[in-house]
């Protein structure tokens, strides 16, 4: 049985919004899907979508399902029209796709480390949990842009990261903002700066920065826990680097 969960490309990917399974056309291929109502829907609560028999079983036997109280109609019916309008409309996609590219493009060209990723979440490597913090709280406090520090468990210790998630009406004078914000905050709190194409120069860094993105194309999905078995390429990365 193949399970997906999409919470991170319902809305956003695929001709109507179904996700990458839609857009990759391999829908049919996929037993459960899981979406959620929290993130481009801007709603709450979420949802899966399966065969008649699966959904049964689990109205049936999931017992996190039997015992929770039902969403709110105000909520259903913000989502249901949320839903509709992001299955006819493309231009929430395009806009958000050209926003994404926009910001990695400023970042890039700043000289801020953009770690390298395929997803509209743009990961900037601090590589120090107080560091990560405080560059969060500053940010905030001082510049007025809230950008949450993802430390350990949710990403290995040492690629402690920003993670920046532009939306469709973010204009380029936020983007400017946001440059000129982090770089402030980099030159105030001594990090380190350097570009993903400067990185690919170095080898050590080049490297470490590939394997980082092969973790941050699975790691959605360990927001969650934090007992996540290491991938492979984060095992060999700390093997190489001794840690463990
Ligand atoms: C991969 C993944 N699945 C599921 C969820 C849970 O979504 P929700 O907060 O809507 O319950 C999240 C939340 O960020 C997530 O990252």
């Amino acid at each position: 049985m193949t399970y997906c969960d999409e919470v991170h490309a319902v809305g956003m990917y695929g001709p109507r919004g179904g996700g990458i399974a839609e857009r990759e056309a391999a829908m049919t291929r996929i037993d459960v899907i899981e979406g959620t109502l929290a993130k481009a829907f801007g709603c709450l609560g979420g949802y899966i979508a399966a065969s008649t028999m699966v959904i049964d079983a689990v109205r049936s036997y999931a017992s996190g399902f039997i015992f929770t109280t039902a969403l709110p109609p105000a909520i259903c019916a913000a989502a249901t029209a949320a839903i509709r309008h992001l299955k006819a409309s493309n231009w929430e996609r395009e806009r958000h796709q050209d926003r994404v590219a926009q910001t990695k493009s400023a970042l890039s060209a700043a000289g801020l480390p953009v770690m390298p990723t395929e997803t509209h979440i743009i990961p900037l490597l601090v590589g120090c949990a107080d560091k990560c913090k405080a560059a969060s709280d500053r940010l905030l406090a001082k510049h007025g842009i809230y950008i949450q520090p993802i430390n350990f468990p949710t990403v290995p210790r040492g690629t402690e990261r920003l993670r920046i998630t532009p939306t469709p009406y973010h204009k380029d004078m936020h983007i400017d903002d946001l440059v000129r914000a982090l770089i402030e905050v980099w030159e105030e709190l001594g990090l380190e700066r350097g570009t993903s194409d400067r990185s690919r120069t170095k080898a050590p860094r080049a490297r470490s920065l590939r394997l980082l993105h092969a973790r941050e194309t699975l790691e959605p999905r360990r927001n969650r826990t934090s007992s996540a078995t290491p991938t492979k390429a984060v095992v060999a990365e700390k093997r190489a680097s001794g840690s463990g």
